[in-house]
Parts: C-alpha cells; sequence; structure tokens
C-alpha cells in the first residue's frame, strides 16, 4: 500500500495507541516510525513497559552518513512474531530541533519502501510543535488526523483541516480517525463539520487500548473486541481511499 501518517489537532485522542494498534493488524509487513516531537518512547517506555532497551532510533538516523535506505533497516527493531519492525523516536524532545533536516530525506527513503514490500505507518504526535514532522506528512499517500468527538476536539480539528486540504488530482490525501466515536458527536456530524472526509471511527476501548498503550494484559475475546474490529475495518477504509486515490490517477493519465 503505502506511507500513512497519523498526529493530532489537540489533547491525547490515541494517536500512539491506534498507530500501534494498525501495525500490528496490517496485512503486510509495515514499518511503524515514531515521529512524535515530544520525545521519549512510547512503544518502547508503553508497550514494551521499559523491558526492551532503547538502542538506536532517529537520532542515529539523522546522524548516518549512509546511505539512508540502508541506515533505516539498521535502526529498525522488530516485534518478535510479527511482521511489525518499528524505528524508535527520540530519548527527549531537546533532541528534535536535530531531525529537521532529516525529514526530507526520511521522507523519500519510506517512500521507497513500497517497492519492497513494506508499508510506513508514522506517528507525527501533535501538529504545530516544535520539531514537528511536516515533510513527513506532506509526502504521505495518507494524512491522518487523529481526534475525540467533543466540541472542543471538532474546534481544533475544524482549524487544522484547513491546513490539510490538497489539490484534488494529487496522489496525496487527507482525513479523519474518529476515536470514541459517539461521545457525543459521531462520524456524520463530524463530516459536516469538518471539510476533510472521516476515513474511519474507532469506538472508546479502554481496556484494549491499555495493551497498546501500556503494554497491559489482552482482556478476555482481545480479537473480537470493539477496537481490533474497529482497527481492522480502519485498516480496510484506510486500504480503499489509498487505492482509489491511485486508480484514478492512472485513469486520468491513460485518457
Ligand atoms: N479507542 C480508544 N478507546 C479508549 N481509550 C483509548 C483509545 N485510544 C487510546 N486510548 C487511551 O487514551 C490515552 C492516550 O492514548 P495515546 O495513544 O498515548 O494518545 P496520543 O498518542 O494521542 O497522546 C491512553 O490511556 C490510551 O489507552
Ligand atoms: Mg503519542
Amino acid at each position: 500500500m503505502a506511507v500513512v501518517t497519523l498526529s493530532s489537532a489537540s489533547g491525547s485522542p490515541g494517536v500512539t495507541t491506534t498507530a500501534l494498534g494498525l501495525a500490528l493488524l496490517w496485512p503486510r509487513p509495515v514499518l511503524l516510525v515514531e515521529a512524535d516531537p515530544t520525545g521519549g518512547s512510547n512503544l518502547l517506555a508503553g508497550y514494551f513497559r521499559g523491558t526492551r532497551e532503547y538502542d538506536a532510533g532517529l537520532i542515529e538516523l539523522a546522524l548516518t552518513a549512509s546511505d539512508l535506505g540502508e541506515a533505516l533497516a539498521d535502526v529498525a527493531q522488530s516485534l518478535d512474531d510479527t511482521t511489525v519492525s518499528f524505528v524508535a523516536g527520540t530519548r527527549s524532545h531537546t533532541q528534535a530541533g536535530a531531525l529537521r533536516d532529516l525529514w526530507e530525506p526520511l521522507a523519500h527513503a519510506l517512500g521507497d519502501l513500497e517497492s519492497t514490500g513494506q508499508d510506513v505507518i508514522v506517528d507525527a504526535g501533535r501538529l504545530g510543535l516544535h520539531g514537528s514532522p511536516q515533510p513527513l506528512l506532506d509526502a504521505a499517500d495518507l494524512a491522518l488526523l487523529v481526534s475525540g468527538t467533543t466540541l472542543p476536539n471538532l474546534s481544533a480539528l475544524r482549524s487544522w483541516a484547513e491546513a490539510f486540504q490538497r489539490p484534488a488530482l494529487d496522489w496525496h490525501q487527507s482525513g479523519i480517525v474518529l476515536v470514541g466515536e459517539g461521545q457525543p458527536y459521531n462520524a456524520r456530524d463530524v463530516a459536516g463539520a469538518v471539510s476533510l472526509p472521516v476515513i474511519a471511527a474507532l469506538p472508546d476501548d479502554p481496556e484494549t487500548a491499555a495493551v497498546f498503550s501500556r503494554g497491559a494484559q489482552p482482556p478476555k475475546r482481545h480479537e473480537s473486541s470493539p477496537l481490533i474490529r474497529g482497527l481492522n475495518s480502519a485498516i480496510a477504509s484506510i486500504h480503499s481511499t489509498i487505492t482509489r486515490r491511485r486508480t484514478e490517477l492512472l485513469e486520468g493519465a491513460r485518457s
């Protein structure tokens, strides 16, 4: 498929949880990149509960003198028993500025991975922070804004949605992933209020979310939990959104 970024307009709606959940259920090999300028690896501290060491990550990539594609393969760590690998973020937010010159070449290197059969999911954290990986968002096939459904959430979403608009004849698309649909607003309300399509709506499911966000024990019937079902539908929707646009562009180029 392609490169998909996730970021948030306000608060802490569940970007990291959603990014990891999508990666773990992704039907093809996938690389998860922790590009949140807030710093600290959410994966190592959260999902792995600090049991796994920080080896290398984005900073080592920024410092590499070798080919970025090769360096990417070197710093990526694999998640046992899965086809997911990940690149750990910075150790601290103070390192975020040092990544400024990495984002452009990294965007190219991530795009090139598709030819190797690997897709990419980027956790870009909150928008507008110093050290934000904007070039990754600009180059993505699909840039997703993750948002809660309260009025303050939607007000922030509206404010950022404009910046996400792009010309229709471009491969790049953007959209919204709602977390906690119906609390109180649902996908239809949001679609009416914000000028970006709602690509997916995930249920409020704190028990399952805690598995991804802090390595909690999976609840009974984890596989059929509301969040897992929601994530699987989100994957199908992400896939069809990207495929549809690519088909349109190909047909446009032929005619
Ligand atoms: N779909 C969901 N349902 C319920 N709680 C969720 C959901 N997604 C995330 N959370 C919870 O929200 C909190 C913040 O999640 P996190 O992914 O760290 O947010 P962010 O990366 O946007 O800061 C965590 O406690 C996480 O378990
Ligand atoms: Mg996060």
